[in-house]
């Protein structure tokens, strides 16, 4: 499989402890910014079926808490931080270019 890097948005657009869905040929991702970092990640929890952008941003711990069962994920390796999740969500690799956020999709 190839890879190839996508523009979601303007850099610009997105405030920190802010989530922005993004799905890309039939993937279903989210992007996140936290403070000057950004992060993409899976969108749709490893436990059960929750999009994690009906969720809860802790910048302090750059996490995001599951609305369904409360595992909280690290944005920058996916890892669960507590049960009932143990699966790390899959991440993406972010640039910014001409003012646009990228992610590499593969
Ligand atoms: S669906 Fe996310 S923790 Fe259960």
């Amino acid at each position: 499989m190839g890879e190839e890097w996508v523009r979601v948005c303007d850099a610009g657009s997105l405030s920190s402890g802010e989530l922005v869905e993004f799905d890309h040929g039939g993937k279903k991702l989210m992007v996140a910014k936290i403070g000057s970092d950004i992060y993409a990640t899976d969108r749709i929890c490893t436990h059960a079926y929750a999009d994690l952008t009906a969720g809860f941003v802790n910048e302090g711990e750059k996490t995001v808490t599951c609305p369904l069962h409360l595992s909280a994920f690290k944005f920058a390796d996916g890892v669960p931080q507590n049960p009932p999740a143990t699966i790390p969500l899959k991440t993406y690799k972010v640039k910014i270019q001409d003012n646009a956020i990228y992610i590499k999709i593969d």
